[in-house]
C-alpha cells in the first residue's frame, strides 16, 4: 500500500544523486488473485517451459490476492525484494530472480529491479499463493517496462513462473490449455463473470510449510508412478465435462467432478515411488464431514491442493450450515470463505493499464 510506495521513493532518493536516472525510473503495479483448480494440473512434460501434460480448469477467488510493485532501477544499483515488509533471501528469492532474468531476456530489457510484494494469502498452506504471486509479478514487470502484452502473453509469462499462475490473469473460470510449446501453452477465460453464486470455504488444518512442494511432488509422480498415464487420459475427459458443467451452471456436476479429481490427484501421490501424501489426520475428518453433510441434504463438495487444507465448494444458501458443522468437527481449524474473484489489474506509474 501507500506506506511502501513512500518508503521506496525515499530510498531511491537517498541512493541516487543523478536526477536523470530518477526520471527514467518506472514503477509497475499489479494485483492478481489466487485460483483454485477444479480439474488439477499435476505433472509437467517440459520442466523448463512449465508445459503441463493436461489442461486444467480453475476458479479465481475474491479475497486471496497478491499486489506486487516492480521499479526498474539503473543496472548499477543493487536489486531488492521484500515480501510483506521483510527482505526475501534464499530459495524463494532465487526462484524470483531467475524468473526475472528469464523475462528480461525474453523481452530484451535490462535494469536492476526493486520488487515489493504484499501477499494477502496464507503462504505455504495449500492455498496456492504461487498462482497469484507469479501472475502479479508478471503483470508488474510488464507494466514497469511498458511492454505491449495482451492477456494471452501475460498468461504465458505467468506460466513460466508457476504453472497455476497462468490461470490467475483471468477472473472467474479459466482453462489452461496444455499446448505443445511455449506459444500454445496458455490459459483462456471460460466465464469471467459466472451467473451462479459459488462460495469456497478454505479450511486451514495446519499452517506449517508443506513437506513436498507442488513442483517436487508432481515431478516425483511423473517420474515414478505407474498410474500416471491413467491420470493423463482421465483428465482430458474431466476437463470437457467440467467445462460443460460450467456452461450449464450445474453446481452438482461441477462439485462431483471437482471432488473426484482432487481424490484422483491425491490417490496418484500415494502411488509414487516412494509414495507420499499431503493428508493430515484432520484432513480426513473434514472430508468425511463434507460427505456426511451432503448425505443430509446440505450440498457441498471438497477439493485439495498440495497441502493438508481442504477447500469446500458450496452455494450461498448452505454456507452457514457447512461452517457450523466444520467448527464442531475441527474446532482448531481456521476457516475463511470467499467468492468468485476478478482478473489481474495493472498500472504503470500510477496510471491504469488496460
Ligand atoms: C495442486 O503451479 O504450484 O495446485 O508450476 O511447479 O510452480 P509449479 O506448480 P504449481 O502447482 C499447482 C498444483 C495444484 C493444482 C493446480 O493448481 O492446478
Amino acid at each position: 500500500g501507500a506506506p511502501y510506495m513512500h518508503k521506496n521513493a525515499c530510498n531511491t532518493h537517498n541512493s541516487i544523486s543523478s536526477s536523470t536516472v530518477n526520471s527514467m525510473e518506472r514503477t509497475g503495479t499489479a494485483t492478481a488473485h489466487t485460483n483454485i483448480a477444479l480439474i488439477k494440473y499435476w505433472g509437467k512434460k517440459d520442466e523448463a517451459l512449465r508445459l503441463p501434460f493436461t489442461d486444467s480448469i480453475s476458479l479465481t477467488l475474491a479475497d486471496f490476492y497478491t499486489t506486487t510493485e516492480v521499479t526498474v532501477l539503473d543496472s548499477a544499483l543493487p536489486k531488492r525484494f521484500t515480501m510483506n515488509g521483510s527482505p526475501v533471501q534464499g530459495k524463494a528469492a532465487d526462484r524470483v530472480w531467475q524468473y526475472i532474468a528469464r523475462l528480461q531476456q525474453r523481452f530484451g530489457v535490462r535494469g536492476s529491479l526493486a520488487i515489493t510484494t504484499e501477499n494477502h494469502v496464507p503462504t505455504s498452506a495449500g492455498l496456492a499463493s504461487s498462482s497469484s504471486a507469479f501472475a502479479a509479478l508478471a503483470g508488474a514487470f510488464a507494466a514497469a517496462y511498458g511492454l505491449q502484452v495482451d492477456m494471452q502473453e501475460l498468461s504465458r509469462m505467468a506460466r513460466l513462473g508457476s504453472g497455476s499462475a497462468s490461470r490467475s490473469v483471468y477472473g472467474g473460470f479459466a482453462r489452461w490449455i496444455a499446448g505443445s510449446d511455449d506459444a500454445t501453452s496458455v490459459a483462456v477465460p471460460i466465464d469471467e463473470h459466472p451467473s451462479f453464486a459459488l462460495r469456497m470455504i478454505a479450511v486451514q488444518i495446519d499452517v506449517k510449510p508443506k513437506a513436498i512442494s507442488s513442483t517436487a511432488g508432481m515431478r516425483r509422480v511423473v517420474e515414478t508412478s505407474p498410474y500416471f498415464p491413467v491420470w493423463v487420459e482421465h483428465n482430458v475427459d474431466a476437463c470437457e465435462r467440467m467445462q460443460q458443467a460450467i456452461a450449464d451452471s450445474d453446481f452438482t456436476t461441477l462439485g462431483e467432478l471437482a471432488q473426484q479429481n482432487a481424490l484422483d490427484m491425491h490417490a496418484l501421490n500415494l502411488t509414487a515411488r516412494p509414495g507420499f501424501t499431503y493428508f493430515e489426520p484432520q484432513t480426513l475428518q473434514v472430508l468425511q464431514a463434507v460427505d456426511q453433510l451432503r448425505q443430509e441434504g446440505v450440498e457441498c463438495y471438497y477439493t485439495m491442493d498440495a497441502g493438508p487444507n481442504v477447500k469446500v465448494l458450496v452455494q450461498p444458501e448452505h454456507e452457514a450450515a457447512v461452517l457450523e458443522r466444520l467448527a464442531v468437527v475441527v474446532p482448531d481449524a481456521t476457516m475463511l470463505s470467499t467468492g468468485v474473484g476478478p482478473g489481474i489489474t495493472m498500472s504503470a506509474n500510477g496510471v491504469p493499464v488496460s
